[in-house]
């Protein structure tokens, strides 16, 4: 068997964030290039929900299709194992990447230059920040006229409330952009249009009085380099490998993924700084990921795209210890012991049955139902992993069947589908009414058409006028008096706690006001903080 100490130091697990478009897929295939794990460009398949899926349904399919093969990405670099986890790119679907963050050590944050900090990125940050997650950042696009590097750093600054430090810097941008200067070798990477190989050439200028470079660059762009790095110097502190891995700083490099400008640098300097796999809590301690006992948590459940087989992906990381095949692992919700027979590793495009893995790793648990977003799996101890919230929907509606002889299928449809984390059910009485709850519209429609294919079941959607999800904690009695008192606009989440249903934010400020002992969430994050 191998030795768990050297499994997890080679392993380097991550996930790829940007607003939609800033070049998420372009940087993901150009990585695996580097890793050797596909051969050519074009190979990998955009996880990306065009716009026109809203009508287009089987694109929606072919998407769910495409993102099973990509969810997990594993290459070997350098002698490490490195494991990329994909997230969707659409908003609509933004609940399924914060739960991917849940399962990675390190974040790579991308930037267009042109369009700077965005709605999305704001949001995925925000969850980073929230878990500490270290971020290094990635300025792509240079081949476009973008912004000022200088506004660009202080607006990631002040929008992403994250100190920066650049360890790479551009010479000049757009049609003139010349190339990066590296500030953590002190090396220059001459930009080269549409270049095929995948390899950096750098040259080394430990000094920039050099007069090469005044050659490599021309005069005035290599005056302005010394200007800016200077300027560098002076402002940004230097910078430090532990604030990284403490979430609070993030490296900056600047590049263009599509001409294969500057990833490779990217990737040398991930490598040399991101956390191998870190320790993690459950609510009752931290497990220490060279433990020998496996530990671990579903964070994605992936419904099997043949609606004859109802059987359905876990992917499942592990935490500590060594996950082997075919031993019996213990279920903690359901206090059951399960085994399996052909857990699979994701590398690259190929699933593979393997017969062990290691912390770090994330490995695909075929499942036919006994699987939660969040379950987590032991040897025996009684502990749930903490930090897979959920976050209040924006949208809320009501379930209505269309077909009562299909009741049954209605109900075991949408329970495996909120199971799978599609969208957040609450049940509201009397009349065990369901609210489905999204993040963005597109959902309601992949349920109704889920239903529709993989159920039989038939349902409509009535609209319901509710701002905010909110679940409760504070002094019990107070709590009950208020669900008493606020019966219509209090429903139960899966997983029995009490949930407000604000109608706005005005009548949410109203109920802090009126019950100062409660306290109400827009996660779910303290039910086990
Ligand atoms: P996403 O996954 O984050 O949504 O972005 P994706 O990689 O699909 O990139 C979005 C668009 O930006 C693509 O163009 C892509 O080619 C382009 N792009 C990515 N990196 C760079 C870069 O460094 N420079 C420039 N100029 N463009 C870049 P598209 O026209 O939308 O798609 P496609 O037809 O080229 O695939």
């Amino acid at each position: 068997m191998s030795n768990i100490q050297e499994e997890i130091n080679k392993r380097r697990t991550f996930a790829i964030i940007s607003h939609p478009d800033a070049g998420k897929t372009t940087l993901t295939e150009k990585l695996l290039l580097f890793g050797g794990a596909i051969q050519t460009a074009g190979a990998v398949k955009s996880n990306k929900i065009k716009k026109s899926a809203t009508s287009d349904f089987m694109e929606i399919e072919k998407q769910r299709g495409i993102s099973v093969a990509t969810s997990v990405m594993g290459f070997n670099y350098e002698g490490l194992k490195i494991n990329l986890l994909d997230t969707p790119g659409h908003k609509d679907f933004a609940e399924d990447t914060f739960r991917t963050l849940t399962a990675v050590d390190s974040v790579v944050l991308i930037i267009d230059c042109v369009n700077g900090v965005e709605e999305q990125t704001e949001k995925l940050m925000n969850v980073c920040r929230m878990r500490k997650t270290p971020v290094i950042v990635f300025i792509n696009k240079l081949d476009r006229e973008g912004q000022d590097p200088f506004t660009l750093l202080d607006e990631i600054e002040e929008k992403l409330q994250i100190k920066v430090r650049p360890l790479s810097w551009p010479i000049n941008i757009g049609d003139r952009f010349k190339g990066v200067y590296n500030l953590y070798d002190s090396s220059l990477n001459l930009f080269q249009v549409n270049k095929t190989n995948i390899e950096d050439e750098v040259i080394a200028i430990n000094d920039l009085t050099d007069p090469s470079l005044d050659e490599f660059v021309g005069e005035d762009d290599a005056n302005q380099l010394r200007e800016d790095v200077e300027l560098i110097e002076g402002v940004y502190e230097k910078f430090s490998v532990e604030d990284y891995l403490a979430g609070d700083l993030a490296p900056v490099f600047f590049g263009s993924a599509l001409n294969n400008f500057g990833v490779q640098e990217l990737l040398n300097s991930f490598i040399r700084i991101a956390p191998s796999p870190r320790p993690t809590h459950t609510d009752t301690r931290e497990i220490i990921p060279t433990e020998k006992k496996l530990s671990g948590f579903v964070f994605k459940i992936h419904a099997n795209l043949d609606p004859k087989h109802r059987d359905r992906i876990a992917f499942f990381k592990i935490c500590s210890g060594t996950f082997e095949r075919n031993k019996f692992y213990y279920h903690v919700r359901n206090e059951k012991k399960l085994r399996f027979s052909n857990p699979t590793s994701f590398m690259a495009q190929d699933k593979n049955i393997i017969d062990e893995a290691f912390p770090g790793d994330v490995i695909g648990l075929y499942d036919t139902g006994s699987f939660k977003i969040g379950d987590t799996l032991t040897e025996g101890e009684e502990m749930i992993f903490k930090g897979i919230p959920s976050f209040s929907p924006e949208i809320f509606r009501e379930l209505i069947n269309k077909d009562p002889m299909k009741s049954k299928q209605l109900e075991k449809g949408i329970q495996q589908l909120t199971d799978e984390g599609v969208a957040q059910m609450f049940i509201q009485q009397p009349g065990n009414r369901k609210i489905i709850g999204v993040v963005g519209e597109l959902q309601f429609e992949v349920i109704q058409y889920r239903l529709k294919h993989e159920y039989g079941a038939s349902c409509n959607f009535q609209h319901k006028n509710f701002h905010k999800a909110c679940w409760l904690t504070g002094d019990k009695a107070k709590i009950e008096e208020f669900v008493r008192r606020k019966s219509s606009y209090v429903a139960i989440d899966k997983d029995g706690n009490y949930v407000f249903m604000a109608e706005s934010a005005f009548l949410l400020r109203q109920a802090q006001f009126d019950y100062p002992e409660i306290e109400f969430h827009t996660t779910s994050e303290f039910k086990v903080g």
